[in-house]
């Protein structure tokens, strides 16, 4: 065989095998711990439901199976939050996942759609500009001129296939859709049906159809919910986390995740850098110090547990490739800079003093107090 051909063998060879995705989604990265539940799981379960009620709880919140297999957690918080969700799920309301930036509504909902309905993916993303269609169906305009409107001509949303198969559609950032927009939800969530006039048909949801929406705390106001659709919810508040060593443990079992799916070496005990990452967010969060001895100013960015999360992953990135693989306050300093200050004018002066009075003063802190005066000039 010649050089060439090997070459054009080997290309053939990668084009085959399907590239993995950069993020698989949650049905497919954790298909193992899914069929593991299943497979044990003789509890009831609602219609079209792949797992019980306890199955979906169990694989939200982690647990060992009586086969030894382990179930990772991936919410770390309140077991009664989780199970007040799962359980308005199998009820005719449809769940609302409410809280500040950060705390992950859109993880939780991405989970639980994977473990009742085996699927994360019917997904409607809300924004100013989402339009009705998005929400219920749209029109193939070549078909719609060439045959006039039928079923094939109609392009249904995802909410609308998820009333087709019975399964878990998701809205994110439900209060940033315009209220006519999140109000044509209504006749979907009451009435479980969605008319079709054009056609003088109608989508009826299939038993296990249900419904996640997630709304930020801090867009009330924006495109406040109407209190007709709003009724038809189940409200579920995710908290931020309890206490400081909670949110460290979220951060390095995350930051662990997050880095072996891009294939980044974990760098050595990075504990304490990350314990000083959530520290210094909290006590800015906050507007006090962790001992409530001294106030401080808070910035404007939200500081939430998920920017923590990646201003860990991007110093163990650092650490990885710049340094010798321990994560060190510098490697961290430029990344918290850039989740504090977020509007230079104001953050700068707020970060500045908490630098010089609370971090400076701190024992055992000498090394971040530098490594974070470097970075800010
Ligand atoms: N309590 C928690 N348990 C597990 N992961 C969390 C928790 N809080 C935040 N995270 C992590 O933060 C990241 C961002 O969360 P996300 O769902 O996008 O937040 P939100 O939608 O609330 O703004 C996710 O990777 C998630 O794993
Ligand atoms: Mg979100």
């Amino acid at each position: 065989m010649t050089d060439s051909r090997t070459a054009e063998a080997s290309e053939t060879a990668e084009v085959a095998a399907a590239p993995q995705a950069l993020r698989p989604h949650a049905e497919e990265s954790f298909a193992g711990e899914l069929r593991a539940l299943a497979a044990v799981d003789d509890r009831p379960r609602p219609e079209r439901w792949r797992l019980s009620p306890w199955a979906v709880a169990t694989y939200l919140l982690g647990g060992e199976l009586p086969d030894g297999t382990v179930i990772t957690p991936k919410y770390i918080g309140p077991r009664r939050v989780v199970e007040v969700a799962v359980a308005t799920l199998a009820t005719d309301r449809a769940l609302l996942l409410l809280g500040v930036p950060g705390t992950a509504k859109t993880w939780v909902s991405e989970h639980l759609a994977a473990a009742v309905s085996g699927d994360s993916t019917l997904l409607v993303q809300g924004t100013a500009g989402t339009a009705e269609d998005a929400v219920r169906y749209g029109w193939n305009y070549a078909r719609l001129l060439a045959e006039g409107p039928s079923r094939d001509a109609l392009v249904p949303s995802p909410v609308m296939r998820a009333m087709a198969r019975g399964a878990t559609a998701r809205v994110e950032e439900l209060t940033r859709m315009p209220a006519e927009v999140q109000d044509s939800l209504i006749t979907v969530l009451s009435e479980k049906t969605l008319p079709v006039p054009e056609l003088g048909e109608e989508q009826q949801a299939v038993r296990g159809f249900n419904l996640i929406a997630t709304a930020n705390d801090r867009d009330r106001g924006v495109n406040d919910l109407s209190s007709a659709l709003r009724r038809r919810f189940n409200t579920v508040v995710l908290p931020l986390p309890g206490t400081a060593e909670e949110e460290v443990g979220i951060v390095a079992r995350r930051v662990e995740q997050i880095g072996s799916s891009l294939g980044l070496p974990p760098a050595a005990d990075g504990t304490d850098e990350i314990r000083r990452v959530v520290t210094v967010f909290r006590e800015l969060r906050d507007g006090v110090t962790g001992d409530g001895r001294t106030k401080v100013k808070s910035p404007s960015g939200t500081l939430s547990t998920a920017e923590a999360i990646s201003v860990v992953t991007g110093g163990t990135a650092l650490a990885a490739h710049f340094g010798d693989g321990v994560l060190r306050a510098g490697d961290v300093a430029a990344g918290i800079l850039g989740a504090v200050v977020r509007d230079p004018a104001t953050d700068g002066v707020v970060w500045k003093e908490y630098l010089e009075t609370v971090v400076r003063e701190r024992d055992g802190w000498q090394d971040f107090y530098r490594a974070c005066r470097e970075v800010s000039g």
